[in-house]
């Protein structure tokens, strides 16, 4: 079966049509959707109708799931799903970073399956790390790739134990990776799990991590995503920054389960 699709922009995303993923995954052709993720960074695939069994189905199109963070939000019967409702302790990421950076092998790409999402408000951006990092000057470029992070946990959230101790170690993660498909080179950091850049102080690091996304990060090389129900959209955490709009009404409902891809050890 062909995949069809549509760019959504000029850097980044592009819209898969006409696919149905609750048809089971036998009859899609993973390799073509994974290879449009590598070249697009985000996929965009509208009125999916998937249950948490047949979305851990479809998504394994694409990679093998794992734990995520924090275990508190994992869904109760799946726990391979983490389910986003930023009700209660939980709060939208904001800022611009790429996920569980806290890993070893962080994960290789996010998944995010949209039930129930507010009026207005609330979209996600993403933006191209490659397109960010290329259009740096020479000389920054080249003193960047020497550079690494010192990655944790960020405490935005209580951390149990367990997760603690299988996610709580100190992991060092080169400031510029190597896309292993592509071979494409992009600015990988998040800044609240970065303690520090090794060679400056919690403080230059957190300062320095955040004018380098001032500097980098320009809005031709975003798209930002209005939600509907039953919008999936895959982002290539390789490649790929993204941030919450917490702009909309906490008093209407934005529900979203997420699913993370077992990763390689940047390089
Ligand atoms: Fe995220």
């Amino acid at each position: 079966m062909i995949i069809e699709y549509t760019r959504l922009t000029e850097h980044i995303a592009a819209e898969v049509v006409g696919l149905d993923l609750a048809s089971g995954a036998e009859s899609i052709d993973g390799e073509a959707l994974r290879s449009l993720l590598a070249e697009h960074a985000v996929l965009v695939i509208r009125d999916q109708h998937l249950s948490p069994p047949q979305l851990l189905d479809a998504v394994g199109l694409l990679g093998i799931p794992e734990r995520q963070n924090y275990s508190q939000f994992n869904h109760p019967e799946y726990p391979d799903i983490g389910i986003l409702d930023y009700e209660g302790e939980q709060k939208p990421a904001d800022m611009w970073h790429t996920d569980h950076t806290n890993r070893e092998c962080p994960p290789n790409a996010t998944i995010l399956y949209a039930l129930k999402v507010p009026s207005r408000g609330g979209d996600t951006s993403f933006v191209n790390m490659n397109a960010a990092f290329l259009a740096l000057p020479g000389e920054v470029k080249r003193e960047l790739e020497g550079m690494k992070t010192v990655n944790t946990f960020d405490g935005q959230f209580e951390v149990r134990a367990a997760d603690q101790r299988d996610f709580g170690r100190q992991v060092e993660h080169p400031l510029v990776r190597t896309h292993p498909e592509t071979g494409r080179k992009a600015l990988y950091f998040h800044v609240l799990k970065a303690s520090y850049v090794v060679g400056k102080t919690a403080a230059e690091s957190r300062l320095f991590l955040n004018e380098l996304l001032e500097a980098s990060i320009r809005s031709e090389f975003m798209y930002r995503h209005q939600w509907r129900p039953g919008d999936l959209v895959v982002v290539d955490n390789r490649t790929a920054m993204h941030k919450v709009h917490d702009d909309y009404d906490r008093t209407e409902k934005r529900l979203l389960h997420r699913v993370i891809l077992k990763g390689d050890r940047p390089v």
